[in-house]
């Protein structure tokens, strides 16, 4: 069976010593500050609100998570979608449009661990129009793109580590600019807890169930839903909701976690689960990966493809064992549905993400091949 998400008893990738998130980012981006959060939602609000004024507006991707602009209405802002092209580059001249003088700051998203087509346009629309630009890579921690960590593209941006690593919690606020570092003013949520809380033994508790009911899809799958929050479950997406969960400190067994990791370990562990799903499913000629190349440096968070028949591909792959391949994101209530962003609601509709997750063996995903071609 392929998980969705790696085990917190999976040591494999694990070890003391040097290593950890914290040497990834001291290497790849030595002059960035950065600061730990529970959620990259807070750290996005707090990165911001030394620098904006109510009645701003953020241009962010109508692709996009719904809860993500929470933290911009909190400050007061208007959060304005821009529509996306079928290669996740955004719209220009919608986006362009939508910029006026109350813009504050544009959001480029790095889906899927890829640096989003045209983020140099969108840095330099950002500085012609004297706004931030924030680099949101909640997606892929450890994604190097032509040497710079991304996250750390804009002004100031965030990447969330619960969607690397077996976790419960954990993000990075980076403050790249002068300005944005000096304007921020860490709140009380900021840096990881000092105690050890619920979280903790809630996910541990959770863990040991899951590694105890693994033999049963079905069991495990409702252990998944609680590990996930119901990340994925559309009835359970309430954005403000979502938001104010994500309101505590860093867990101290996520930072013990992000302490012991090996990120290039994982990141080729994950490259090479990308390669395998490429191969297994390069002769089929319903389903279209959503990225051609894996360039050097690039830590896929998901296998992303377009298939003809979504739902029917999603069966096909449970019945084979694989937990959690879904469509991604569930739009926002003002994006669903409205034709101004034809292409983002196309693209939720078609897109299944399929896991690769270093606790997954490349053998794992052939054994999935074989049994899709009977
Ligand atoms: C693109 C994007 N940005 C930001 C976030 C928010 O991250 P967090 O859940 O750590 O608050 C998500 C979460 O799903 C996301 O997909």
């Amino acid at each position: 069976m392929i998980d969705v998400t790696p085990s917190v008893f999976d040591a494999s990738l694990s070890r003391s010593g040097d290593s950890g998130i914290d040497s990834f980012v001291d290497r790849h981006a030595p002059d960035v500050a950065y600061t730990y959060y529970g959620a990259g939602k807070v750290a996005l609000r707090d990165g911001l609100a030394g620098l904006v004024e109510p009645g701003e507006n953020v241009l962010v991707p109508a692709y996009l998570s719904p809860a993500v602009v929470e933290p911009f209405h909190e400050l007061g802002l208007e959060s304005r979608f821009y529509a996306i092209e079928s290669t996740l580059a955004p719209d220009f001249d919608d986006l362009e449009q939508r910029l006026d003088d109350d813009t504050v700051a544009i959001v480029s998203v790095n889906y899927f661990g890829f640096p989003q087509p045209g983020l140099e346009r969108i840095a330099s629309l950002a500085d012609e129009h004297d706004c931030y630009h924030v680099d949101d890579n909640a997606h892929a921690p450890l994604s190097v793109d032509e040497g710079t960590l991304l996250g750390t593209v804009g002004d100031l941006g965030i990447t969330t580590l619960r969607k690397l690593l077996p976790v419960p919690d954990g993000a990075v606020l980076y403050c790249a600019d002068d300005e944005v570092r000096e304007a921020f003013d860490p709140s009380p949520l900021a840096g990881p807890a000092d105690r050890v809380g619920a979280a903790d033994c809630r996910y541990v508790a959770s863990s040991v169930a899951e590694t105890v009911l693994g033999a049963s899809p079905s069991l495990h799958r409702s252990v998944e839903a609680f590990l996930a929050d119901g990340a994925d479950d559309p009835s359970s997406v309430d954005p403000e909701a979502r938001f104010e969960a994500g309101k505590a400190p860093m867990s101290r067994l996520s930072k013990a976690v992000a302490d012991a990791a090996e990120p290039d370990a994982i990141r080729a562990a994950r490259r090479e689960n990308f390669r395998t799903w490429r191969r297994v499913l390069d002769d089929r000629d319903d389903v279209t990966p959503l990225y051609d190349r894996l360039p050097d440096g690039i830590s896929p968070y998901e296998f992303p493809v377009r298939a003809d028949e979504p739902a029917g591909f999603q069966s096909e792959l449970a019945d084979c064992g694989v937990v959690g391949a879904h469509s991604w994101p569930i739009l926002r209530e003002s994006v669903h549905g409205n034709e101004a962003y034809e292409t983002a609601n196309r693209l939720s509709e078609e897109v299944v993400t399929l896991p690769v997750h270093q606790g997954i063996e490349p053998s794992a995903i052939e054994a999935v091949g074989d049994r899709l071609e009977h």
